[in-house]
């Protein structure tokens, strides 16, 4: 069962990568829909709604409090989420897309990198952390990652958010991360560096 809730919208610039857009907890899919367009505009959106429900609040993996996760349930979802993506590229005719995620959704998005890494073309992981504790050796082949931190996120330590940048460093990406002034949250530094990122990403 790989159906998930979601909006997609066309390009509207053949030349703009396709983005998938993973909303955080709570969130679902219309959240990302203008943060998208705002760091890719004309770029094609799939943005699907994570399809676990914690207190009614949508998620796309569960776990057992905040920063500790159920990872066999990260490694089920992650796949379910990656058949999903290939459904959606039939339908939609689009490439493999960009993933744009932010901290829930970041962190199903690391998850994927490391598990079936040929599901995305890149990512912008927005507060991610390690999603695995035991991750398989992935080959990411020089794939490109922005990976944006905040320097006072009291859910993500400093060492963790570099942890995840090593790891995929070691598994061949070509990771960018750069620890922002900021807590959890998104500012308006992540919206900029992210369209500055993509715009220089081929
Ligand atoms: C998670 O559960 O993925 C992280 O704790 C981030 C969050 O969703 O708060």
């Amino acid at each position: 069962e790989s159906t998930f809730i979601h909006r997609f919208e066309p390009a509207t610039n053949a030349g703009s990568p396709p983005l998938l857009l993973l909303h955080g907890t709570g969130g679902d899919e219309n959240d990302l829909l203008g943060l998208g367009k705002m760091i890719s505009p004309g770029s094609a959106l799939l943005s699907p709604r994570g399809r676990v429900l914690e207190h009614g609040m949508p998620r796309f993996f569960r776990r057992l409090a905040e920063g500790v996760f159920d990872e066999d349930d990260v490694r089920r979802r992650a796949l379910e989420l990656g058949d999903f993506i290939a459904d959606a590229r039939k339908q939609y005719g689009i490439a493999a897309p960009v993933a744009v995620g932010f901290s829930n959704g970041a962190n199903i998005a690391a998850a994927l990198l490391l598990l079936k890494p040929d599901v995305l073309a890149g990512a912008i992981l927005l507060r991610a952390m390690v999603p695995l504790s035991d991750p398989p050796k992935a080959e990411l082949g020089g794939k490109p990652i922005l990976l944006l931190s905040g320097q006072a996120d009291p859910i993500v330590p400093a060492s963790n958010s570099a942890k995840l940048a090593a790891l995929l460093s070691e598994a061949g990406a070509r990771v960018d991360h750069k620890v922002l002034p900021a807590g959890h949250q998104l500012s308006q530094a992540d919206v900029t560096l992210a369209r500055n990122w993509i715009g220089s990403v081929d």
